[in-house]
């Protein structure tokens, strides 16, 4: 018999939190850490104070001890499923490095009034639904790693990514995931519109230029006027990207319904791709940070349904994440199993006693023992390698490219 996940993450709203279930991370309206992920709810107190600073909903788990046991043809065909992870990623990271490439030179010739190139676009973008069709995690894995350079190439494939592997998850046609991929990868093609002193300045916009960076999604339509192979559908991921369900987006404050599915898809994609990268102005949030912050905005400004997709799909410690286990070891959620969201493969790196490992290991979490006080390893906190010093990059891909 299969086992089931002891730990169910739950998308519950706020008016059904229970005592007796544990947080994940619950933030504010301005990113300040209200609980911490493994907060026992154990009083009223603790809900009113989530409904205090209108927090809407949580992630929230209920803890069922496991009894240690595993299937051991459960654990044959994770193997198999890692093999095909790891394979697609060497594949994977050509891919990447080819699109940024295509980005590159797409984008370039938009700011120069050149004519964009079309056919590379669509093979970028056939590309793209080609691997995470074979498997869909490799290429997502490479977008949760970032450097700081070239953000807006990166950005552009990056939620190509998203767009295409989330709309895959969702069950869309090859016909569609093609067209939102060039979508995706042509969304904010309308800032290479925007006067340059305004789209680099580093600091806060005036409410003057903020109003012009608005202009972008029409700006990006107008540029894509005679391109007649650019499909309908890819246009509304440019136009739609920064619409908002709740209508507090732009450039229309469209809402809800009138907002197309794969409009709430690239939102969702464009802001979680944005806030975990490095800017000028701010630095990172780490992925389950934003995963939280994204959450929280369930049924305001993102479609609960969607952001339930997207989180399904990342898992909740997406790969890249640092974290601390119930153990007190720290490490790096290497790969995520689906259906095992809160369990992820974890590399550790420091000891219980916060000694740095010469030799990082490995841990399964959804296959772990019990550790020897008998409680279960779990995760109970989302850290910032910066603050450990430590470049993800080296860990994530050193695996598969050795
Ligand atoms: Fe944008």
């Amino acid at each position: 018999m299969k086992q089931e996940t002891q730990n169910r993450l739950s998308n519950i709203p706020v008016e059904k939190i229970k005592l007796g279930m544990y947080l994940g991370d619950v933030f504010d309206a301005q990113g300040n850490l209200l609980f911490a992920s493994g907060t026992l709810i154990h009083s009223a107190e603790q809900i009113e104070l989530l409904k205090k600073h209108n927090v809407s909903s949580v992630f929230a788990i209920e803890i069922k001890e496991n009894p240690g046991v595993y299937d051991r043809a459960r654990v044959v065909d994770v193997a198999n499923l890692e093999e095909a992870y790891y394979k697609e990623l060497s594949r994977a990271k050509e891919i990447h490095q080819y699109t940024i490439q295509t980005a590159r030179e797409t984008l370039i010739n938009a700011k120069l009034g050149r004519l964009m190139p079309v056919k590379k676009i669509e093979t970028a973008a056939e590309q793209i639904v080609e691997s995470v069709s074979r498997n869909p995690d490799a290429l997502v894995s490479l977008a949760q790693i970032k450097g700081y350079d070239e953000y807006v190439y990166v950005h552009s494939i990056n939620v190509a990514i998203l767009i295409t592997s989330l709309a895959c998850s969702m069950g869309y046609s090859k016909e569609k995931l093609l067209q939102a991929g060039v979508g995706g990868f042509l969304h904010d093609i309308g800032k290479m519109g925007i006067p340059e002193n305004i789209l680099n300045k580093k600091g806060k916009y005036s409410s003057g230029e903020f109003a012009i960076m608005k202009r972008h999604p029409d700006i990006g339509i107008s540029m894509l006027k005679g391109y007649r192979d650019i499909s309908d559908f890819s246009r509304i991921v440019v136009i739609q990207h920064h619409e908002r369900y709740n209508g507090s987006g732009y450039p229309r404050q469209l809402t809800g319904s009138m907002i197309s599915e794969i409009g709430l898809i690239a939102a969702v994609a464009d802001v979680y791709d944005a806030v975990t990268t490095d800017k000028d102005y701010r630095a990172a949030w780490t992925p389950h940070k934003a995963l939280a912050m994204i959450f929280q905005g369930c049924d305001m400004e993102y479609s609960r349904r969607i952001v339930e997709f997207f989180t399904k799909h990342l898992g909740i410690y997406p790969v890249g994440s640092f974290v601390k286990l119930s153990s007190g070891e720290k490490g790096i959620v290497i790969r995520v199993e689906k259906g095992e969201i809160l369990a992820p493969d974890v590399l550790i790196l420091y000891s219980a006693d916060g000694k740095k490992l010469k030799e990082p290991k490995e841990y399964k979490l959804w296959n772990m023992q019990k550790m020897e006080n008998g409680s279960q390893y779990r995760i109970v906190q989302s850290l910032n390698p910066k603050d450990y010093d430590i470049c993800i990059d080296n860990y994530v891909k050193a695996k598969p490219f050795e």
